[in-house]
């Protein structure tokens, strides 16, 4: 039922302040402002040489975020694939190691074939799923869930933040098993979560100006997506979900490869979406923009009132979210970039539900 919605889609996207707080709770004792996951069992991250993690589309990239997560806050080696690569790669893996795999449905064709390689490569299989009672779950030691309810959409999000939010409890929860995060961080990352609803919530009211800016995008032919750091792989989202529901060429970058190609592409008709959450990579960000503005591309920053101010630029067309944490920012990040591809597929009158050629769940590869 899509209730006073238009689509399912945007229902599920303003789900996130609602499905994103049910998530984090489930996995915080917020009384002693600690993680807990009694569902590991005798999954222990303390001795643990390497985490690989794999998965296919938007769940990949959830992965791709937290790569981000495992490696600064539990000082954890980590491996990520896309699952129709990892599965044929016979990639050789040391007895003992840890697999993660994220699926929204649980029954993806790739991800189940690649969760029974990493079996066979004498890993420990965890899964992050929404369908506990799916193929994936039933085949993993243990299981993570994500409490997104169903998703109707085609277009994965609020799966996706759900999956984050699993994933950065996940993070902290092994830096304390491997005794390198501090208690004080273990609160200060709790204390963030718990405000996770409230600042989605605000990122949510940039609807308005995000639909304004839609009439614009929607003439664009290909779209740039530029991100570093975790805004990295939300670049890699963005793009993702713009092409699968509008059908607009779109692509995603590294902010820093820039000059390594994709700048020959610059012109005034290319839209280039710059996500730049306030990190310690923002400048460097930030000076990319100016890059892209000396030759004439038409920016579009995603990111707050400091990075605005910072490029100095009028021709920049904004999108101002609130004052946001590092840790926390790619999951808040996630509601501007699903209401632009929201808005653009909308405004062009596609089928934003049920897009062309695509399957909700993928089950054959
Ligand atoms: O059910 P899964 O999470 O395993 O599905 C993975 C992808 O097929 C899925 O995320 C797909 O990329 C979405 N359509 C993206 O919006």
């Amino acid at each position: 039922d899509k209730g006073n919605y238009r689509h399912f889609m945007v229902k599920e996207i303003w789900e996130q302040p609602e499905v994103v707080g049910r998530t984090v709770a489930h996995y915080l004792d917020a009384s002693a402002n600690r993680f807990q996951f009694p569902e590991l069992g005798a999954i222990d991250f303390a001795n643990l040489q390497r985490l690989t993690i794999c998965a296919c589309g938007t769940a990949y990239l959830a992965g791709y975020v937290a790569r981000y997560w495992f490696e600064r806050l539990a000082r954890l080696p980590v491996d990520i694939d896309v699952a129709s690569e990892f599965r044929y790669r016979e990639a050789p893996m040391t007895p003992g190691g840890l697999a993660l795999f994220i699926s929204q449905s649980g029954e993806t064709a790739d991800t189940l074939a690649s969760l029974r390689y990493a079996r066979s490569q004498g890993q420990s299989i965890l899964s992050v799923v929404n369908v506990t009672t799916s193929t994936i779950a039933r085949e993993s030691d243990a299981v993570a869930p994500t409490f997104a309810g169903p998703e109707i959409g085609v277009a994965s999000t609020k799966a996706f933040t759900c999956q984050l939010s699993v994933l950065l409890s996940l993070a902290v929860y092994a830096g304390r098993q491997r005794g390198v995060l501090s208690e004080a961080e273990e609160a200060r990352i709790a204390d963030l979560m718990m405000g996770l609803p409230g600042q989605f919530s605000e990122a949510l009211k940039l609807e308005h100006d995000i639909e304004q800016m839609s009439r614009d995008l929607s003439r664009a032919r290909d779209v740039l997506y530029l991100g570093r750091g975790p805004a990295f792989p939300l670049a890699l989202e963005g793009a993702l979900k713009l092409k699968e529901i509008s059908y607009i060429h779109a692509e995603g970058y590294a902010a820093g490869e820039l000059k390594h190609g994709p700048i020959a592409l610059v012109d005034e008709d290319m839209p280039v979406i710059v996500i730049a959450p306030r990190d310690e990579l923002m400048d460097k960000t930030v000076s990319n923009i100016q890059e892209v503005a000396a030759r004439g591309g038409r920016i579009i920053l995603i990111g707050d009132g400091d990075a605005v101010r910072q490029t100095g630029l009028d021709n920049v067309a904004a999108l101002t979210m609130p004052d946001i944490d590092p840790v926390v920012a790619p999951i808040v990040y996630a509601a501007p970039i699903q209401l632009l591809a929201y808005h653009v597929a909308v405004f062009m009158g596609k089928d934003v539900d049920q897009p062309r050629n695509l399957a909700k769940s993928v089950t054959v590869e």
